[in-house]
């Protein structure tokens, strides 16, 4: 694995806030100031804005609070790593599903490689969001994983409302919502079946405070800053509670299963009653969203009266 500590020692020292020169830098990590300069454009290379005045130094565009691996694991325990710079957290854990008790957690500030659905890149710049990823073996066997993956994004958002972020939707299956745009996005992914279990990775990447500037990302998107009214949101307590909800969230799915969830699930669908289409390869099909049904599968109001459509292929758009 690549060495990282000199750029994150930078980064460091740049999120306690005010300049830093060059030269200040260099001498407190025992380098030239050439290889500061070099090591602050790989750092931006991360997506991290950082700008330079001559005379003073370099700053952060905006602060940044970075994770806090003592802070997690005393709230989380000792089942929680935190990688910084990494391809994908999903894939981390995929790798070594083999070594890991339920509930490990892996968290990381950059992911080189991240990842959506069927293989479609997750933008990921370095501190300004959450990504996280979590293994689960679950007992009742792969058919389950599609409702286990509708309960985590429920769970999530009444969450968000809990600690007073109000207003997030979800769109089916995965995602959720902030006035219509994307704010974050759920992966589940399996790796092979122990006996009659499933080896799930659980993945979720929200926007925190990512820049406006951001390239790459093909469509609307949210950060959680602006649910939070543009209030400091603290990294290493979200990301705290959204471990614990997870945790809480599974236990509960392997529990109860989909049980009384429906209504839940309906009251945050940011789609329903909305005209939608659903995309499935060369086909396409309109028609008003009416929520989901017992099995986690997405109804839809037809031509041809209610129809219910599930599985990993579709996706949802408004059909304005
Ligand atoms: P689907 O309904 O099929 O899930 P989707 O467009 O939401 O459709 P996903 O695979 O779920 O696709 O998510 C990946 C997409 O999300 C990317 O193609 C990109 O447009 C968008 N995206 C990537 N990074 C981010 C991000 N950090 N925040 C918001 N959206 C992102
Ligand atoms: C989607 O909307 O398609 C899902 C996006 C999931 C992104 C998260 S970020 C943490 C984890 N690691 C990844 O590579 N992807 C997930």
């Amino acid at each position: 694995m690549k060495d990282h500590s000199v750029k994150l020692s930078i980064l460091k020292i740049l999120s306690q806030g005010g300049f830093h020169s060059g030269e200040e830098l260099g001498e407190r990590l025992g380098i030239s100031r050439a290889a500061i300069s070099k090591h602050i454009q790989g750092i931006q290379a991360w997506g991290v804005d950082i700008f330079r005045v001559q005379g003073k130094g370099y700053q952060l565009a905006k602060p940044m609070q970075l994770l806090d691996h003592e802070i997690l694991s005393r709230s989380l325990g000792n089942n929680v790593e935190l990688i910084p710079i990494i391809d994908s957290t999903n894939q981390y854990l995929l790798d070594k599903v083999d070594s890991l008790e339920s509930g490990a957690v892996c968290l990381a500030e950059y992911q080189a490689k991240g990842r959506g659905r069927r293989g479609r890149e997750w933008v990921s710049p370095f501190g300004a969001n959450l990504y996280l990823s979590m293994y689960w073996r679950l007992d009742a066997g792969m058919a389950a994983a599609m409702g286990l993956s509708l309960v985590v994004g429920v769970a999530i958002v009444e969450a968000l409302e809990e600690m007073g972020l109000a207003g997030v939707k979800l769109k089916w299956p995965n995602d959720l919502y902030y006035q219509d745009r994307k704010l974050a996005g759920i992966l589940v992914e399996m790796s092979g079946q122990a006996g009659a279990a499933a080896n799930l990775v659980i993945g979720m990447g929200m926007n925190l405070m990512m820049s406006e500037n951001t390239q790459g990302i093909t469509q609307p998107w949210a950060s959680l800053f602006e649910v939070a009214n543009r209030q400091h949101i603290d990294r290493n307590q979200l990301a705290i509670t959204m471990i614990t909800t997870l945790h809480r969230a599974l236990n509960d799915y392997e529990l109860h299963g989909m049980a009384g969830f429906v209504e839940r699930w309906n009251r945050l669908d940011n789609f329903i009653g909305r005209q939608v289409k659903l995309i499935m390869g060369p086909r396409e099909i309109s028609g008003v969203a009416r929520g989901i049904n017992e099995q986690g599968a997405v109804l839809l109001e037809t031509g041809n009266g209610m129809e219910s459509f599930i599985g990993g292929e579709i996706s949802l758009r408004p059909n304005s």
